[in-house]
């Protein structure tokens, strides 16, 4: 991958940058949005000349399809500044292929890489004085396909509108997380879309995730559909557990996101010498772990809030406290991961992908 632009964009910028207008240090997760965003549009069986424009309300049938059965998907990925200035994005490349991936689940037509890679390369240089250096800044990058086509016969779309367009963020999470294991709702099932960032697949959580607030729960671990015995993911993100000095955490599968930073952490884990255990994780032995005090630590993996922390699970109504840790796995693959993204160490993977602006 090159950060040389081949692809023709067709760009109008903005007429007055809007940056001055925003507060930095209290922005609220993906709420703001830089000045310009990319679309490109699929009409007559073809990807048609990519577009930035100023970031702008959508003009759209109100019979498109996207309403009514929900076919869209998305991505989620981070820019990065240095202190030097200089942009990066981590594993770009995953998530183009990601959205591909997902995009074919869902019967839409897959977006051609150079497009996704001339459009994000070309927004960055753009938008880039939008990404703050510092701990915990980055610019959260939303690309996304929606079914444009109206009509509400449902069958899959003959348009569609792809677009890429950009927040500027801190932390995900302020505070600490507490969860609650799934024992009646599910996030996804054997041949369904859970391996997907499929839109609905995330609307379809915000009920359960609403009954588990009002018990005081940030998000809920989900179990498989089938006998809610096996923990698979935790809220919008992959799941880890340590037992003792050991990782554990779900495989990929039909119903589980394969997360650039579940992949990540993995390959920085094992590197580092710890024992990362890739298996189905039953409730009753973290239960068990939990009872016995072997388990050390449960945390969320993803792309917006990186590794979140949890500090106690519920199951059967009974709340379960995790140890207090010095050096903790969760600090410590953090500290690993986000020093390649910030341009702080050496980045021996080859993940660190620089925009030259
Ligand atoms: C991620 O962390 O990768 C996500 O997709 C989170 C997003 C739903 C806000």
């Amino acid at each position: 991958m090159s950060t040389n632009i081949s692809t023709k964009i067709d760009i109008q910028k903005i007429a007055k940058s809007r940056i001055s207008e925003v507060d930095f240090e209290n922005l609220v997760f993906g709420s703001t949005f830089t000045d310009h965003m990319f679309e490109c549009d699929f009409v007559d069986g073809e990807w048609q000349t990519p577009k930035i424009r100023p970031y702008q309300p959508l003009v759209m049938e109100p019979s498109s399809k996207v309403f009514h059965y929900g076919q869209a998907v998305f991505e989620g990925m981070k820019a990065y500044k240095d202190e030097d200035g200089k942009v990066f994005l981590f594993r770009p490349d995953q998530n183009q292929k990601r959205i591909n991936i997902s995009a074919k689940r869902l019967a839409i037509p897959e977006f051609p890489e150079e497009y996704f890679m001339d459009g994000l390369i070309t927004l960055m240089k753009m938008d880039h004085e939008w990404i703050k250096p510092g701990e915990g800044n980055s610019l959260y990058i939303r690309p996304f396909v929606m079914a444009t086509e109206p009509g509400v016969v449902a069958s899959r779309s003959n348009n569609y509108k792809f677009m890429i367009i950009c927040s500027p963020v801190k932390p995900y999470y302020k505070g600490e997380v507490k969860v609650e294991i799934a024992q009646k709702f599910s996030r996804a099932a054997d041949g369904g879309v859970g391996y997907a960032k499929a839109a609905g697949n995330y609307g379809a959580q915000f009920y359960p995730t609403k009954l588990a607030i009002e018990k005081g729960y940030q998000q809920v671990i989900w179990t498989d559909a089938s006998t809610h015995s096996f923990l698979e993911e935790a809220g919008t993100m992959n799941v880890f557990f340590r037992v003792n000095d050991t990782l554990l955490t779900a495989p990929i599968s039909d119903r589980i996101l394969d997360g650039v930073t579940r992949k990540s952490l993995i390959q920085i884990a094992k590197d580092q010498g710890i024992p990362v255990e890739e298996r189905r994780v039953t409730v009753k032995e973290i239960v068990a772990a939990a009872q016995d005090g072997t388990l050390k630590e449960i945390f969320g993996a993803g792309t917006a809030a990186v590794i979140s922390p949890i500090i106690a699970f519920a199951y059967d109504e009974i709340e379960y406290d995790l140890p207090k840790l010095e050096n903790s796995y969760a600090q410590q693959l953090k500290k690993y991961v986000t020093d390649i993204q910030y341009n702080r160490s050496e980045d021996p993977y080859g993940w660190r992908f620089e925009v030259k602006i």
